[in-house]
């Protein structure tokens, strides 16, 4: 039986274009003083961004020190019009890692995390 984790993509993975999520961290800058994680796909080779071929949406989830996961939020992409990054405003203190994954409609999913 296929298992999840088989399905999500890392760096390794890689071609020329680029697909795994980026992730940057601006801490207290967020509304409310919370942090912002940004998430960027494509950010030094931009993916290509039509109808046939797009990234169609972004989530990020945060794993909290008990290992409790908690969806931070999904964002879809109109493909041909909006640029696949997006930003979110959370407590990063709150988390001891942070997952971001990303949807190629050719390529399937991807992924990245950083501990926090
Ligand atoms: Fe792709």
């Amino acid at each position: 039986m296929m298992k999840a984790c088989e399905i999500y993509k890392t760096g390794e993975n890689e071609g020329k274009e680029k697909h795994v999520p980026e992730i940057e961290i601006c801490k207290a800058e967020g509304k409310s003083g919370k942090d912002i994680v940004k998430i960027i796909v494509g950010k030094e080779i931009s993916h290509p961004n039509t109808v046939e071929h797009h990234i169609a949406w972004a989530q990020l989830m945060g794993v909290k020190e008990n290992g409790m996961v908690i969806d931070l939020g999904k964002i879809n992409f109109a493909p041909s019009f909006t640029e696949p990054s997006a930003d979110f405003h959370i407590p990063l203190s709150e988390f001891k890692s942070i997952i971001a994954t990303s949807y190629c409609n050719l390529h399937g999913i991807w992924e990245n995390s950083i501990d926090l």
